[in-house]
């Protein structure tokens, strides 16, 4: 009875962050995004990891870093599955890598890492979807993240659309209002605006498609085992349930030749 008072407590507080979230985030409230890799089943979208690739390497390359990736997993099954032939040519002609043996710079290849972030204040883009939550309701207790997941994309999502189009100069830097940025005031430069990229597959370019792209791709980055995991998690419910239905069953066994006997 008290369990289940808790748990609809819990759905009933979990449904109403509206308002506890738009306080947090400075007026305006970070949606959820229906993402292909969510859920026990969910699985990241090939196409749409290498369209997010082929922003970050058009746009977001210019700044940031993605130094803790390597650029071989881009043929990695389960993330953008690039041919090999296409990840090396990739490599090749995107990034340049310090060769300490050569002393000298030369085209990356497939063994090297993505570079660092080339802007100093621009952080490191690796591990972002991971280091950001979007859902921190209700009241802070972070209990809805258990409903929507932590959110490290459709907070990505959220930064990315949700300029506002105001500036302001302070101590000789630009910051750009923005919705989704605790404080409210960034000091990105709004790196998207639809149409920033031609895609190879036809997909829609507009603003809200190209942000979810690459808040994909950066997901994969931060965690490019997520589908392995899943499967994993999955084997050993379904183990649990096989070896608990026999334990079941061998308990009854047991204990079936005692049970309803009257013992005098
Ligand atoms: C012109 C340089 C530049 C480009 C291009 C750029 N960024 Fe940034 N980005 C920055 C800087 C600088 C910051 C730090 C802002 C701050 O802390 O106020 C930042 C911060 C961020 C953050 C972190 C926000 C936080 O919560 O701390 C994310 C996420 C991000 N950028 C994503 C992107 C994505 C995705 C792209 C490509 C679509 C991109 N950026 C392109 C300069 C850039």
């Amino acid at each position: 009875m008290i369990k289940r008072f808790t748990l609809s407590a819990i759905a009933a507080l979990t449904l109403s962050t509206g308002g506890a979230l738009a306080a947090e985030t400075g007026g305006h409230a970070i949606h959820d995004v229906d993402f292909s890799f969510e859920g026990p089943f969910g699985k990241f979208d090939q196409n749409q990891l290498q369209r997010g690739l082929q922003i970050f390497t058009e746009v977001c390359s210019a700044c940031h870093g993605l130094r803790y990736v390597p650029i071989r997993t881009l043929a990695d099954e389960g993330g953008p599955h690039l041919p090999a032939d296409q990840v090396r040519a990739y490599a090749a002609q995107n990034f340049e890598v310090f060769d300490k043996e050569l002393d000298d710079t030369r085209p990356a290849t497939p063994g090297d890492h993505f570079p660092g972030s080339s802007l100093e204040n621009a952080p490191d883009l690796s591990l972002m979807a991971k280091a950001r939550a979007a859902f921190h309701g209700p009241y802070g207790t972070g209990v809805n993240q258990f409903v929507r997941g932590i959110g490290g994309p459709e907070y990505i999502v959220a930064i990315l659309t949700g300029y506002t189009g105001e500036e302001k100069e302070q101590a000789g830097t630009t910051f750009y209002e923005n919705t989704a940025f605790p404080g409210g005031w960034i000091a990105m430069a709004p790196p998207l605006f639809g149409e920033d990229v031609d895609f190879a597959d036809g997909h829609s370019n507009e603003l809200h498609h190209e942000a979810e792209d690459i808040a994909s791709f950066l997901m994969w980055a931060a965690e490019p085992k997520m589908m392995a995991r899943k499967h994993a998690g999955f084997t050993g419910v379904m183990l649990l349930i096989i070896l608990a239905s026999l334990l079941y069953l061998t308990n009854k066994r047991l204990w079936s030749p005692h049970k309803g006997k009257k013992t005098a």
